[in-house]
């Protein structure tokens, strides 16, 4: 077994995180117990590139309980959480490469690394090991199945390879499940990104402006936690339908320009660059925190804020302050990558049980059937979605209704 993680000794403190998170993940636990009994990735080496935080050691055990040889590397330099990467390499046996802090080059190597042992499978967050796979591993690419995509910003790249005839594999986007935007990006990114900010500065969130950037859904889960904890929230947007029910549920909606004046703490997620550029920088007010919660560290001009700034000072972990000449001060959180995994421990197990449950899924799905899906970004089908719904519901002991025949039949007619 070949592995780089940060010290060995974490793990013991590493494996009961990784077992407490279990313990809120049972559709995901019961998934597991199918898999080792059916063994659906016998022999099958995977690659997986994702956050390295407990709630993927469960999906990454749960993959292995299937039969799979599972290599691991970290989607995000910053978020890996080393005392469970520690555990996953001395407690299963995972091969696994992924330090926090490891600077560009090395993220780019461990990516290799993974693709260096002739996966067949690719379970990806943000698409940086497919597109790598596409760039630079182009033998390798006829003997991939298939692959798994995460985030919204993973599957719109995936989707800009479809367009352009390159992607050499079929793709389920588990991002689009219900099962995993309505929840992840909605109460997750709400709950997680506010509860990173809030452990990064311990600022009061009442009484404050908070500008949320994107209205999508992290920006509707964002903005909804705010304003639950007292926050006056105003909400930019770019799509008219998104503005508009921003508008109706009851937020101020301004363009960027003037929201830049108002606002006081500002949480982008939009998955665009440049959402907060350096001319909106140069607007705000002295004091303004600066969180991204989006994918990619580009949503924050951070260049033309480097520009702008005669200093820059770490002041508390995970916030850098940066001085203007005229005086004012800027706080940028976890050098403006999502704001939830650096700063906080990214989502909470309960809602990333219904979205690991749909990459495991989507995994078995892709191995069943990659012979008859064509090399496009594919969805689950809706029973698979909706199966993971009622696990879930089952888990929290809640029922529901179901149609009678004759409800059925009314709604089938169109008579
Ligand atoms: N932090 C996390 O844990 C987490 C979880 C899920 C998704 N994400 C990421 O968050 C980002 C947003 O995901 P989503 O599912 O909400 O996407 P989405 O497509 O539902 O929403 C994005 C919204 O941003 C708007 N937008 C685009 N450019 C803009 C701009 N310049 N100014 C203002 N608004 C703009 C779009 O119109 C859209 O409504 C993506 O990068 C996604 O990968 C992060």
């Amino acid at each position: 077994m070949n592995y780089e993680v940060k010290d060995l000794d974490l793990a013991d403190g590493g494996a009961r995180r990784i077992e407490w998170d279990a313990r809120q993940m049972p559709v995901l636990q019961s998934i597991r117990r199918r898999f080792e009994q059916e063994k659906p990735f016998n022999g099958m080496r995977i690659a997986v590139c994702l956050h390295i935080s407990t709630k993927t050691a469960n999906l990454v055990l749960t993959v292995q309980a299937g039969g799979a040889d599972v290599t691991v590397c970290a989607s995000n330099p910053l978020s890996t959480q080393d005392d469970v990467a520690a555990s996953l390499v001395a407690h299963h046996g995972v091969s696994i490469y992924a330090i926090n802090g490891e600077d560009e080059e090395v993220y780019k190597r461990h990516l290799h690394t993974v693709l260096d042992t002739n996966p067949v499978l690719l379970m990806d967050d943000g698409a940086d090991l497919t597109a790598t796979a596409h760039i630079e591993y182009r033998d390798l690419l006829p003997k991939i199945m298939g692959g798994t995509e995460e985030t919204t910003t993973g599957v719109i790249r995936m989707q800009a390879m479809e367009a352009k005839g390159d992607l050499a594999f079929p793709v389920v986007a588990v991002n689009e499940s219900d099962t995993k935007h309505l929840f992840d990006n909605r109460f997750g990114t709400g709950q997680s990104a506010l509860d990173g900010i809030i452990r990064a500065t311990n600022t009061l969130i009442a009484g404050k402006t908070l500008v949320v950037c994107g209205f999508g859904w992290c920006g509707r889960g964002v903005a909804s936690r705010a304003r639950g904890l007292g926050a006056e929230v105003v909400v930019t947007e770019v799509n008219p339908v998104q503005a508009l029910e921003a508008v109706m549920e009851g937020y101020r909606v301004l363009p960027m320009a003037e929201a830049a004046k108002v606002g006081e703490i500002f949480v982008t997620v939009t998955g665009n660059r440049h959402a907060i550029s350096g001319e909106h920088l140069g607007a705000m007010q002295d004091g303004a925190i600066l969180a991204n919660a989006g994918h990619f560290d580009v949503e924050i001009d951070l260049v033309a804020l480097k520009e702008m700034a005669v200093d820059v000072q770490p002041m508390r972990p995970y916030v850098e302050e940066y001085s203007l000449d005229d005086g004012r001060r800027f706080y940028v959180l976890g050098e403006g990558r999502l704001v939830n995994l650096v700063a906080g421990e990214g989502h909470p197990a309960g809602v990333m049980d219904l979205s690991f449950a749909n990459q495991a899924l989507a995994a078995e799905y892709i191995v069943s059937h990659h012979e008859e899906l064509e090399n496009r970004v594919h969805t689950l089908p809706r029973d698979i979605d909706e199966g993971i719904a009622r696990l879930k519901l089952e888990a929290m002991d809640i029922e529901i209704d179901a149609l009678t025949g004759d409800q059925e039949q009314y709604l089938a007619s169109w008579r």
